[in-house]
């Protein structure tokens, strides 16, 4: 199949391992998904001390379901890349542990505070929910179906991330002061969760011409504000002056775009931002430390059948 004819049939699960798709396809769905699976990877890392760190059982067992979760959103999502033929599931994964995989803004900064737990697991969950429930109509299938399962879970994280906001907002005055610095820290990183402005976008064009993307950033951002303004003033959260919001005459908001710091959003998506080693690093040892199960697993699968392994004693 040519691009021409890709652009011509592009719709929702319309491509799948079966068809002959052009490289210039596979390259960008591969771009796209991989840059999707290290995303789930690496906030599941941010998120993963606070197993340990959560005030109760109850918020212990929800944080350890929620990194689970991503940890196997992320391989979910390494499969259906995997499934355009362009890289293995290894590859990508040493990609990311040698600082070559992209992931999404958020998760390159640090999170310390409890009263950062819900800047992550209700706004930027949230934030990824809207993009999300768009892609279950990509037209790569494998992508689209991963994204059923995706969606199905990112509703659970996005009400245990409200749980924790809600106490928290009701909580002594110290902790709504606490909160609302959060707030203040993580709401123009959120609002570039989204990506640049379609102009500056230099993928979006291709990807939704052949059906791989649904939104663009402006309109994902646009609906995702019109949801979550409402949501942290409901919280007694206040929004920050800047990046400043403003109201459109229909009641739906926007943001001004030139209010937020876009040399450090790219800065960030090249890897190069000082919390970007410290993540990435931390990434690296981790999987350094698990070689041995590769190995091992490894191992056993090219033990020839009949030998001393399990197969020989059934
Ligand atoms: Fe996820
Ligand atoms: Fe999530």
């Amino acid at each position: 199949m040519d691009v021409e004819e890709v652009k011509e049939r592009a719709g929702p699960r319309e491509f799948s391992p079966a068809d002959d798709m052009p490289e210039e396809y596979r390259k960008a769905a591969t771009r796209m998904i991989q840059f999707h699976a290290n995303s789930e990877i690496m906030g599941a890392y941010l998120e993963r001390p606070f197993v340990r760190q959560s005030p109760s059982l109850e918020r212990k067992l929800a944080f350890s379901a929620k990194v689970q979760d991503e940890i196997g959103h992320g391989q979910l999502l390494y499969r259906a890349a995997e499934s355009l033929g362009v890289k293995t599931r290894d590859e990508m994964l040493e990609e990311l542990a040698n600082g070559e995989g992209k992931f999404l803004n958020c998760f390159h900064y640090p999170m310390d505070s409890w009263h950062e737990t819900p800047m992550i697991a209700f706004f930027v969950d949230g934030a990824a929910m809207r993009r999300q429930a768009t892609l279950k109509k990509t037209s790569w299938e494998p992508y689209a179906h991963a994204m059923d399962k995706v969606c199905f879970e990112e509703g659970f994280h996005v009400k245990h991330g409200e749980h924790i906001l809600a106490e928290l907002a009701q909580g002594s005055k110290k902790d709504q002061e606490k909160l609302q610095e959060a707030f203040d820290e993580w709401w123009p990183r959120i609002l570039q969760f989204f990506g640049p402005t379609d102009d500056k976008s230099t993928h979006h064009d291709f990807a939704a011409d052949v059906g791989l993307k649904q939104m663009s950033n402006d309109e994902l951002r646009n609906a995702f504000l019109n949801a979550y303004v409402p949501k942290a003033r409901k919280y007694g959260l206040e929004i920050p002056e800047y990046p400043r919001i403003e109201e459109n005459d229909d009641g739906t908001w926007k943001v001004r775009e030139d209010d937020l710091d876009w040399d450090e959003f790219f800065t960030v998506a090249k890897n190069d931002y000082e919390g970007s080693h410290e993540q990435i690093g931390k990434r690296h040892d981790t999987q350094e430390a698990v070689e041995w199960v590769r190995d091992v697993l490894d191992d056993h699968e090219q033990r020839p059948m009949g030998g001393a392994g399990p197969a020989a004693a059934d």
